[in-house]
């Protein structure tokens, strides 16, 4: 597929996704919904990815919402699709089997902050803001903000974000656990791209089992959760990336994983 809202582009095994229509602030129309579920797609199939990083164009945002002209145009019919499609293409990265790191560069609003939250990871640079504002424009957030930012900050904070609109700076996401790690401004790509290098270095069938347990987390209850990790545990056990890994440390070295 051809892209006209988002760069994509493979290096040194990262797909490097970048929402770019910097004169709206990188807000999500449409179109550009349907380019990102492609490109993660895309990333997914590609034998030469194993990390995918999101990040917006420019110094100042890293995805500022939905955009507001499409939202204005939504009736109570039209509007349940409207969720429905933003959710699905952000259940699509939620689910990638590969790690999906958030380079949250600025401005991360309402379907902003909505997708940093689907991604595995989040990188704040210092001048990130994030907010779920929807309360501002008579209506609550719809791609997946109520269910995700709940189970990663605690509902107490998710109500108080949600239900005040009130934005938070990057420290303060930091703080509650919405952001991972901090960035310099300017540096959230980078500090991505660094944090992206180490899970490359690691076996990659087991980065991948081990997001395919933490995937879990949400949807099940704590036995069954048990009982799926003991699986993949052993699907892992009988890889050739356990046998050079174990091996490797026995023998004083550094592995040398192959991805099998
Ligand atoms: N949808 C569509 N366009 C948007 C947008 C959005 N979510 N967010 C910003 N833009 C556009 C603005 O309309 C403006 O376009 P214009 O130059 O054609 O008028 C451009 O991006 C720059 O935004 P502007 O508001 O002028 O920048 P600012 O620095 O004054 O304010 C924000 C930045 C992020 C605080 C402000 O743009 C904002 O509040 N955006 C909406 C955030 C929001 O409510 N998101 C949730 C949507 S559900």
């Amino acid at each position: 597929m051809e892209y006209t809202n988002l760069l994509y582009e493979e290096d040194q095994r990262i797909a490097q996704i970048t929402i770019n229509r910097p004169d709206k602030l990188n807000a999500l129309n449409h179109d550009t919904l349907v380019e990102l579920k492609d490109a993660v797609l895309t990333a997914n199939g590609s034998d030469t990815v194993d990390v995918i990083i999101i990040t917006g164009s420019g110094e100042k945002a890293f995805v500022a919402g939905a955009d507001i002209g499409e939202l204005s145009a939504q009736d109570a019919v039209r509007g349940q699709r409207f969720a429905l499609f933003g959710q699905d293409v952000f259940t699509t990265v939620e689910q990638s089997a590969k790690p999906v790191i958030a380079a949250v560069n600025g401005f991360a609003l309402g379907g902003g902050c909505e997708l940093a939250l689907a991604c595995h990871i989040r990188i704040a640079a210092e001048n990130a803001r994030f907010g779920q504002p929807e309360v501002n424009l008579g209506v609550i957030p719809g791609y997946g903000g109520t269910q995700r930012l709940a189970r990663i900050v605690g509902q107490g904070r998710a109500a108080e974000l949600i239900l005040t609109g009130d934005m938070v700076d990057a420290k303060e996401a930091h703080r509650i656990g919405l952001a991972n790690r901090l960035a310099d401004k300017g540096e959230a790509l980078n500090t991505a791209r660094e944090m992206a290098g180490k899970i490359i270095s690691k076996g990659q069938v087991a980065v991948r089992l081990s997001l395919e347990a933490l995937r879990c987390v949400p949807q099940m209850g704590l036995r069954e959760g048990l009982a799926t990790e003991a699986a993949l545990f052993g699907i892992a056990c009988g890889t050739e990336d356990f046998k050079e890994g174990t091996a490797a440390f026995l023998d004083k070295r550094k592995p040398d994983f192959t991805g099998k």
